[in-house]
């Protein structure tokens, strides 16, 4: 983001996170057909990139387990390219068949998150996800590496910024098109994310970035900003908020696609998004799930929109 000026012109592409990194994480789960209702009502208000499901032991989560199901059912029509979280051979397999467009590899700066998230420590995480890039990256596939814990772990603590850079550089070198700087309990708060930041832009170009906050703290949207200050274009967001990480306690939802959308246009910045279709969308999945609507925008333009219901109900009454 430039302070004085510039920012008018500034496209950001945004990363939709609520079916999955949502999803994996309500207490209810949300039938197929639901699911699809939502990915399309996404697509359709404009976001471009959407993460869908999860090729992951059903034993751990659950609510992820019949994702090939719904890659074969989604509408192929359209820019929108559908991702995949992958942790092993077995997960790439299953992501080739079901034709995903992305997939991400999933690791972290400490080996606390990493072993009880997908079983096995840092070091080995990144062996065994060599080949999975190469093969990938083979069939086309582009392959996104998030990074969780860049700046703290909930078993291991505190991570140093230059822990944070020298890890999102070995995914780099094994292939990955992007890193998503992953804040997955979401403790940071300007002051500790600008610092990780600027370790690591040292080192990758703002480009190759992408910057995924929970929102556990509330700090979710005021860390965007050194993100943007520092030119990265591409942020993780989930609509109504919905989530967080179910081997991460305490974590909540990463920040709501409707905050996101509704401070970039306040800046200038474009998104390629409906903010109207993105809310409304906010406030029906909140509805389906039978929960309060985490996205604080939702919930004033779902407020606003009734009560224009109300008046006209009663204009055309008289
Ligand atoms: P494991 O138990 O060590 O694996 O799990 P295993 O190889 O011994 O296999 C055990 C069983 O799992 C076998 O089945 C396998 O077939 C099955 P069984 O013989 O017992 O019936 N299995 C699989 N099933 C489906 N898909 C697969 C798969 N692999 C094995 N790909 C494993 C290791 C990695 C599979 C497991 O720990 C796992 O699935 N972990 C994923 C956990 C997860 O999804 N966490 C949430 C996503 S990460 C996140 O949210 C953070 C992020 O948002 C960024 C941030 O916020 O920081 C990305
Ligand atoms: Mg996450």
């Amino acid at each position: 983001m430039k302070r004085e000026s510039g920012m008018q012109d500034d496209k950001v592409s945004l990363v939709e996170m609520g079916p999955r990194d949502g999803l994996q994480n309500e207490a209810s789960t949300l039938p197929l057909v639901q699911r699809l209702e939502l990915i399309a009502r996404l697509a359709e208000s404009g976001l471009q990139r959407i993460e869908v499901g999860a090729f992951v032991s059903p034993k751990k989560v659950p609510q992820m387990a019949d994702s090939a199901e719904l890659f074969k059912a989604l509408p192929r029509k359209g820019p929108t390219r559908y991702g995949a979280l992958v942790p092993n051979l077995q997960g790439l397999q299953a992501a080739i068949a079901a034709r995903a467009d992305e997939i991400g590899l999933f690791t972290a700066c400490s080996d606390g998150f990493t072993r009880a998230n997908i079983g096995i420590g840092v070091e080995e995480s990144l062996v065994r996800f060599a080949p999975l890039v190469l093969e990938a990256r083979r069939l086309g596939i582009k392959v996104r590496g998030y990074l969780s814990t860049v700046i703290a772990c909930p078993f291991d603590g505190p991570t140093r910024p230059k822990r944070v850079a020298a890890m999102a550089e070995r995914l780099l070198d094994l292939g990955c098109h992007e890193i998503s700087l992953g804040d997955t309990i979401g403790v940071g708060t300007p002051g500790t994310v600008a610092p990780m930041l600027d370790a690591v832009l040292h080192e990758i170009p703002a480009g190759r970035l992408a910057v995924h906050f929970h929102d556990t703290y509330g700090q979710g949207l005021a860390n965007l900003l050194p993100a943007l200050e520092r030119g990265i274009r591409t942020i993780d967001c989930s609509v109504a908020g919905l989530g967080g990480c179910p081997y991460a306690p305490g974590a909540s939802g990463n920040v709501a696609s409707e905050e996101v959308v509704y401070l970039l246009h306040g800046l200038g910045m474009s998104t390629g998004v409906s903010l109207d279709k993105l809310a409304a969308t906010g406030q029906w999945v909140s509805e389906q799930l039978g929960r309060p609507n985490g996205s604080q925008v939702g919930q004033a333009l779902h407020a606003n929109a009734e009560r224009l219901r109300m008046r006209l109900c009663q204009s055309s009454s008289h």
